[in-house]
């Protein structure tokens, strides 16, 4: 086998109460990759399509998630890799994850899978903290896992890959403006109140078990953020009318993705998820600020590889 064609997928991080904690996988939402084997040591990304972004492995996101598992693997060993960027990097949903969790998956299946997917996200996570200068895996790890995942800490690593409810589905609003992830970081308060506290744990605590128990009023009552989201509003121009538009249209509830400028809403059904596109188009199509808004049902399993290539 000399190689791989692979869909890395976008992810929703935070999901309102879960802070670099929470995330979930998209299913129509990508980046399409071809990874084959190199006589030369080392990643050589030999093309980018769609963005403009380097080449050399470690500037790229993609090349130091992929010389960190060769590091811990075989550095002897060679990869070169073609990457179709389909999520715009800044967007919200996880783009340099999809690039750094294709990598990764890619050459494991290479190699004949050394190791599980669980085992792959610290080195995905090398790709973030050369994104954004924080190794977070809350994008990585959906990405890598599929569904919805909890990462219970980082230092050691500790995730828990929760269960999906059948129907669910999400709408992403991108409203083409930039917020980098270490501004959205930087507005963040370094002090929570307890009350603040209580009530987030509470609707963490509710989420796990609304999925667990397929309760689509319990998740809607959870999909609350006492803490980061009030402080990042102000980054997202129309952000209350998109959220009560969500909400008017019938969404179980929205909030901002990752560290935006995305905003995301969760539906019962794509027929739900839909409207709710429709909703968000209607509060941005006047506006100044070009978007894009994609109806995804939640992937259940994270990379996938597409074909096998001669
Ligand atoms: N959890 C991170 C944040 C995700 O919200 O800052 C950034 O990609």
């Amino acid at each position: 086998m000399h190689g791989v064609k692979l869909f890395a997928p976008a992810s929703i991080a935070n999901i309102s109460c879960g802070f670099d904690v929470l995330g979930l996988c998209l299913e129509n939402i990508g980046d399409i990759m071809e990874i084959r084997r190199s006589e030369k040591a080392g990643i050589h990304i030999t093309s980018i399509k769609g963005q403009v972004l380097p080449l050399e492995a470690n500037k790229n996101v993609a090349g130091v998630a992929g010389l960190a598992l060769l590091e811990a693997h075989n550095p002897q060993l060679g990869f070169e890799i073609k990457i179709e960027k389909k999520i715009k990097p800044g967007s919200g949903i996880g783009s340099s994850a999809a690039s750094a969790a294709g990598t990764v998956a890619g050459i494991n299946y290479l190699l004949g899978n050394p190791f599980s997917p669980s085992e792959l996200i610290p080195f995905a996570m090398e790709g973030e903290r050369l994104a954004c200068g924080s190794a977070h895996a809350d994008n990585v790890a959906p990405a890598l896992l599929g569904g919805f995942t909890l990462v219970r800490d980082t230092n050691p690593l500790d995730v828990c890959k929760l269960p999906t409810p059948l129907e669910l589905a999400a709408t992403v609003i991108h409203p083409k403006i930039e917020v980098k992830t270490s501004d959205a970081r930087a507005v963040l308060k370094q002090r929570v109140s307890l009350e603040k506290a209580i009530k987030q744990w509470a609707n963490v605590g509710a989420l796990v078990s609304s999925l667990y128990e397929e309760d689509y009023a319990l998740l809607s009552r959870a999909l609350v953020d006492e803490i980061v989201e009030p402080s990042r509003a102000i980054l997202i121009p129309h952000f209350a009318k998109i959220k009560d538009a969500c909400k008017a249209a019938g969404a179980l509830g929205s909030g901002i993705s990752g560290s935006g400028p995305s905003v995301f809403a969760l539906s019962r059904g794509m027929t739900n998820a839909n409207k709710v596109a429709q909703a968000m188009q209607e509060v941005y199509k006047d506006t100044d600020i070009p978007f894009e808004i994609h109806v995804s049902p939640i992937k259940q399993s994270g990379v996938s590889i597409l074909e096998i290539l001669k």
